[in-house]
């Protein structure tokens, strides 16, 4: 029987399978201390993983350990290099998540053009129509939007952003303009003129040495005055203190942000306190449908992967 360690709980969905299925046993780990990480993974023959960092250091002991199925398909929180050395195998759930990180831009997207959280604000206050004329609103409708990276969540979203008609332009140096065009969008080469048309920039790329900082005072100054910056990738590629700024020198118009630099989101950020921002908590695929799908993803990946029958979509190249 082969041991499966479920790192922080996930869906009943996903654990039901493994519930029924006599080739294997799980163990729920909670509490994710270095130490007992340390201590608890070694008898494990797979594990899944959410957010919990597992570095070499505590992944030494672990002989038994053939692969890591991750819940999503953020590889950050791992130590490639040394998945690699050790020859243990790296699952993400490419299919699970997409469309409600997509849906997470349409509804931040909307919020910020409809000026869902002022309009709100003002009914509840008792001013009905009193101040609407000083609240701003547009429309999706012959926007220009540029994508930024074009793997499954840009490949997911182009159709909901194609749905508003909006004219969508696609930055991934990484993906030809034949499937781009297919898709219903346009590449551009140059990222900084793109951003010059743009009335959405939205950011789909991972954050590596080449994206860090991607978004910064510079390139923030060329951008329409009206113009919005959404990013539900990963912290960083947009530098939080230039598009603070950015925002309260009016330079564009809002931002809506689920992913930060650091997380939690220290209190003392500035972004909480600027209302041109729409803030969620790393929260895009937290919808019940996703945790679902993501959940079955992750152990069907295991099940898969021992049944000798995985997809290659789901593997990791390290
Ligand atoms: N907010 C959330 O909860 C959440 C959920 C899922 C994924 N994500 C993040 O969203 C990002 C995209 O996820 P995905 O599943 O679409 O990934 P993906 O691997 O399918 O696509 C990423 C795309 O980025 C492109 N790319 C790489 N470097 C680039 C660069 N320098 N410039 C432009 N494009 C570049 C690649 O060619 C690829 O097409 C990842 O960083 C992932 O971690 C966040």
């Amino acid at each position: 029987m082969l041991k499966i360690g479920i790192i922080e709980k996930i869906h009943d969905d996903g654990i039901n399978l493994l519930r029924e299925n006599s080739n294997y046993e799980y163990e729920l780990i909670e509490d994710t201390s270095r130490e007992n990480l340390k201590s608890i993974l070694p008898k494990f023959d797979a594990v899944t993983l959410r957010v919990v960092k597992l570095d070499g250091d505590i992944l030494n002991k672990c002989n038994k350990i053939k692969v890591i199925s991750r819940h999503g398909v953020g590889i950050d929180n791992l130590d490639l290099d040394y998945l690699k050395e050790k020859k243990i195998s790296l699952l993400i759930t490419a299919t699970a998540n997409a469309v409600a990180v997509a849906e997470h831009v349409m509804y931040m997207m909307l919020s910020l053009i409809k000026g869902v959280t002022q309009y709100d604000k003002e009914v509840r206050n008792g001013n009905f129509k009193k101040n609407i004329s000083k609240i701003e609103t547009f429309e999706l409708f012959n926007k220009e939007i540029l994508i930024g990276g074009f793997g499954r969540i840009g490949k997911a979203l182009i159709k909901r952003c194609l749905s508003f008609d909006m004219k969508v332009n696609v930055y991934d140096p990484y993906i030809n303009s034949e499937i781009i065009k297919k898709y219903g969008g346009n590449k551009v080469d140059n990222f900084n003129e793109a951003l010059k048309t743009s009335d959405f920039v939205t950011i789909h790329m991972p954050l590596t040495n080449e994206t860090n900082n991607l978004i910064n005072l510079n390139n923030l100054k060329v951008m329409k005055k009206n113009s919005i910056i959404i990013n539900t990738s990963r912290g960083g590629i947009v530098n939080e203190k230039d598009l603070n700024i950015a925002l309260n020198e009016n330079i564009i118009f809002g931002a809506g942000l689920d992913v930060f630099e650091k997380e939690p989101i220290n209190q003392d950020n500035p972004l909480l306190k600027n209302t041109k921002v729409i803030l969620s908590p790393h929260s895009a695929t937290y919808t019940n449908e996703c945790s679902s799908r993501m959940s079955v993803e992750t152990v069907k990946n295991i099940i898969n992967f021992f049944d000798k029958k995985i997809d290659k979509s789901m593997v990791v190249k390290l």
